[in-house]
């Protein structure tokens, strides 16, 4: 009992001095309109998608995302064996494009500069590991859009800056809780 407490307490030291206190997850996608429940969120040629990357793309990546204590950014991290491929440098950043009346595809951009003037890298976070967006001095929003790709159980993940949404897009939430494995019948 002694040595349970004693572990607990050095773990606990150990955790409250590290220097940095990155948060490393991954993103799921939520709606019952998916194919499935909790996509994973992936990286294709600057775009974010769920369920995997399109076969089209040429750059596809399995992603996590990392956020910096103090810093409302998303930025992604390869968690892939071809990494060393990639010319991952800087590590991209998700975006997201406010622009009022329109959904945009959800970004990530090595250079914040070269955006659209509607177009942010800040103002992410996680509320109860659900993904917000909040932009200056308004509250959190969680606007988030799947639209059906050509293959079958890939989405393209959108920010949905419109009042309505096109017919064929699926209003989700992204949430770091991976999906419950069920058991096969
Ligand atoms: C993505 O990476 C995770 C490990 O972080 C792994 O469990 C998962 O199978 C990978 N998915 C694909 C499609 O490579
Ligand atoms: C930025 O957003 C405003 C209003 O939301 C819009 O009028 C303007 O056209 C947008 N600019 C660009 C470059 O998309
Ligand atoms: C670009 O990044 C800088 C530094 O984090 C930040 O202050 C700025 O608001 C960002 N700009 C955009 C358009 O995301
Ligand atoms: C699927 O969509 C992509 C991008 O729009 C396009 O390049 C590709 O040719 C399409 N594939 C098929 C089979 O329609």
């Amino acid at each position: 009992m002694f040595c349970k407490v004693s572990l607990i307490t050095v773990l606990a030291a150990f955790v409250s001095s590290a220097v940095s206190e990155d948060i490393e997850f991954k993103l799921f996608a939520y709606s019952k309109k998916l194919s499935s429940s909790g996509l994973q969120l992936f990286y294709g040629d600057g775009q974010a998608y769920v369920g995997g990357a399109p076969s089209f793309v040429k750059e596809s990546v399995n992603i996590s995302l990392v956020m910096t204590e103090g810093d409302d950014k998303f930025v992604a991290k390869a968690d892939t064996t071809a990494a060393s491929t990639l010319d991952w440098s800087p590590e991209p950043t998700m975006y997201v494009d406010v622009t009022e009346g329109i959904a945009s595809p959800i970004g990530f951009t090595k250079d914040n500069a070269t955006l659209s003037s509607n177009a942010t890298t800040v103002g992410f976070g996680l509320y109860g590991g659900w993904a917000f967006h909040k932009p200056d001095e308004a509250d959190i929003e969680m606007k988030f859009l799947a639209t059906p790709t050509n293959e079958t159980g890939i989405y393209l993940v959108k920010w949905n800056a419109a009042t309505t949404t096109a017919s064929d897009d699926i209003a989700i939430s992204l949430r770091t809780q991976a999906p419950v494995a069920l058991d096969d019948k």
